[in-house]
C-alpha cells in the first residue's frame, strides 16, 4: 500500500515554518491529513504517528529493523560522530549499557544535596522586588549539575569557562532562525568569526580544548575509584580491552552536556510558568510541601502531587517534540502500510500528549489527571521509548522535583507579564521563550550550607 496521505515534494516554504513554528506546523498537517501522515521528498518519506497502538508497535518492534544514529545527522557537528545519540547497533548497545547507571537507582540520591545547593546559590542572585530571565536562571541551575554529574566538580576556572562558553554555543544554535544553521548544510560556511556559523565552530573548538586538556589532567590523575560520568568512561573497556580514545571520550562528554540541561532547563521553565499561572496549582503543592522534611535532601522526589506537576508539564509542551526518527533498515508493516528501507518512522510526541481521547481537554494543565489514572508507556513518552528511551529520564525527574521545591519553598514569584505564553523553538527542541520574567515577590533567605559555599 502506497504512503499515508500528507504533502508530497514540500517546498523550502514548509521546512521554514517547520524549524519556525514546529507545532503549529504538526497540527495543521494533523488536521489536514489525520493519523498517520506522510511527508515525502524525493529521496525518502518521514511518517509521523500520534496513536498509542501504532506508537506501541513501533516501539516493541525488533530495535535491529531501525536505524536511529542515522536520522540525528543534524546533531554531529556539536555531539560529533561517536556521540551515543548518532550510534547504531553494538557501539549503541554498549555505551548505553556504560552510561546509563549513574543516571538511575541509589545514584541519584547522592546527587540529591548537591541539586539543593545548586538551586540555593543561583536563588541567591534573585532580589525582592525584581524580574529574573526564567529559562536562563533555570539553565545556570542545571548545566552546573549536570557539569557536578559529569566531571564531578563544580568549581575551578575551566569550570567556570566551560559554563559560559556551553551556554554561547547553545545560543549560538538557539534561537529558530540561528537554529536553521543545523538543517541547511549549505549555511554551514565559515566566513570568518562574526559569522553565524564561524562563530559557532569557534566556541565549540574553545569547549573542545577545555574538554581534551580535562581528559589529559584526569588521565594523568585517574582515580578508578571516581563515581562522576568522566571517570567510568576512562575506565572502560572495549571487547579488545582497548580504552575509549580521546576523540570518543569528547563526543561522550559533549552529549551529557548538551542532552542533560537545556531540556531540563525548560521544563523547569514551563513548570514554574504554569505554577505561577494557576493559583489553585501553587496553593495544592505549597501545602504538600509544608510536609517536607529538612533532613533530607531528596525527600520532594517522593511527593505525589509535585510528580504530577512535573509530568504534565512535560505532557502539555514536550520538549522533544517528536522522539528520533526510526530509519528503517528492511521493509515494515505498520497500520496497513508496508513501509520501505530509508523511511523514517516518527512517534510525535506533541500530538500524541494532546489526544482529547486520552487527555480530555488538552490545552488545560491538569496535573490531577496522573493522579487519577496510569498511562501506559505507549500513550504518554516525554522521553520516548524502546533502546534509544532517554537515559536521563530518571535524572531530570528527580532534578525537577528537587529545584521546584526548593525555589518555591523559599520565593513567592509572578510572571511579570500574565499573558499567556507558547512555546517557541530552541534548537531542536521546544522551549519557554528567553524573554519569560517572574518577580520576587517575597525571599526567605537560607544559612549557607558548607557545599553552597563552594559553588562560586
Ligand atoms: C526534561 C528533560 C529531558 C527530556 C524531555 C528528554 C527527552 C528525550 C527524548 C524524547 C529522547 C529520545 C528518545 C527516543 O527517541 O526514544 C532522549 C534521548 C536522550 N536523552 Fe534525554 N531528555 C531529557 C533529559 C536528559 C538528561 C538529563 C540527559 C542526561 C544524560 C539526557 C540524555 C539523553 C541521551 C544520551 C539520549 C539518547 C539515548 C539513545 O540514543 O540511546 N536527557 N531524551
Amino acid at each position: 500500500m502506497s504512503l499515508p496521505n500528507g504533502p508530497r515534494n514540500p517546498n523550502f516554504v514548509l521546512t521554514l515554518q517547520w524549524i519556525a513554528k514546529p507545532l503549529e506546523v504538526l497540527e495543521e498537517l494533523d488536521q489536514k491529513y489525520g493519523d498517520p501522515f506522510a511527508i515525502a521528498g524525493s529521496n525518502f518519506a518521514t511518517v509521523f504517528f500520534s496513536n498509542p497502538q501504532a506508537i506501541q508497535e513501533l516501539l516493541t518492534a525488533n530495535p535491529d529493523l531501525f536505524d536511529c544514529g542515522l536520522g540525528n545527522k543534524t546533531l554531529q557537528p556539536i555531539l560529533g560522530d561517536h556521540s551515543l545519540i548518532l550510534l547504531d547497533n553494538e557501539r549503541h548497545q554498549r555505551q548505553r549499557r556504560l552510561l546509563t547507571p549513574p543516571f538511575h537507582g541509589e545514584r541519584l540520591r547522592t546527587y540529591g544535596k548537591t541539586i539543593c545547593d545548586i538551586t540555593e546559590h543561583v536563588m541567591s542572585q534573585w532580589t525582592v522586588g525584581e524580574s529574573f530571565f526564567v529559562r536562563s536562571y533555570m539553565q545556570e541551575i542545571s548545566l552546573r549539575v549536570i557539569l557536578h554529574t559529569v566531571f564531578g566538580l563544580h568549581e575551578g576556572q575551566r569550570f567556570e569557562q566551560l559554563r559560559h562558553l556551553l551556554s554561547s554555543l547553545l545560543d549560538s544554535i538557539g534561537s529558530p532562525l540561528s537554529s536553521s544553521l543545523l538543517y541547511f548544510q549549505k549555511l554551514q560556511r565559515d566566513l570568518g568569526p562574526w559569522s553565524p556559523w564561524g562563530r559557532f565552530l569557534r566556541l565549540r573548538q574553545q569547549i573542545d580544548q577545555l574538554l581534551y586538556a580535562e581528559i589529559q589532567q584526569r588521565r594523568e590523575q585517574f582515580n578508578s575509584s571516581g563515581t562522576d560520568i568522566l571517570s567510568l568512561l576512562l575506565a572502560a573497556r572495549d571487547e579488545l580491552g582497548q580504552p575509549m580514545t580521546d576523540v570518543e571520550l569528547r563526543d561522550e562528554l559533549m552529549t551529557m552536556l548538551f542532552a542533560g540541561h537545556e531540556t531540563t532547563a525548560s521544563a523547569l521553565a514551563w513548570a514554574l510558568y504554569w505554577i505561577e499561572q494557576l493559583p489553585e496549582v501553587r496553593d495544592k503543592l505549597l501545602k504538600e510541601l509544608k510536609s517536607l522534611d529538612d533532613s533530607d535532601p531528596s525527600a520532594a522526589a517522593k511527593l505525589p502531587y509535585l510528580a504530577a506537576v512535573c509530568s504534565e508539564t512535560l505532557r502539555i509542551y514536550p520538549i522533544a517534540i517528536t522522539a528520533f526518527a526510526r530509519v528503517l533498515k528492511s521493509p515494515f508493516q505498520l497500520m496497513g502500510y508496508q513501509f520501505e528501507p530509508g523511511t523514517q518512522l516518527v512517534p510525535c510526541i506533541y500530538l500524541l500528549h494532546q489526544r482529547p481521547d486520552l487527555f480530555p481537554e488538552p490545552k488545560r494543565f491538569k496535573p490531577e489527571r496522573f493522579l487519577e489514572r496510569q498511562f501506559s508507556p505507549y500513550e504518554y513518552l516525554p522521553f520516548g521509548g524502546s533502546n534509544r528511551r532517554c537515559i536521563g529520564m530518571a535524572f531530570a525527574l528527580f532534578e525537577m522535583k528537587l529545584v521546584l521545591a526548593t525555589i518555591l519553598r523559599r520565593n513567592q514569584l509572578a510572571l511579570t507579564n500574565r499573558r499567556q505564553i507558547k512555546p517557541v523553538r530552541r534548537g531542536v527542541t521546544a522551549a519557554p521563550p528567553s524573554w519569560m520574567q517572574m518577580t520576587v515577590v517575597s525571599q526567605q533567605k537560607s544559612a549557607p550550607t558548607s557545599s553552597a559555599a563552594l559553588i562560586r
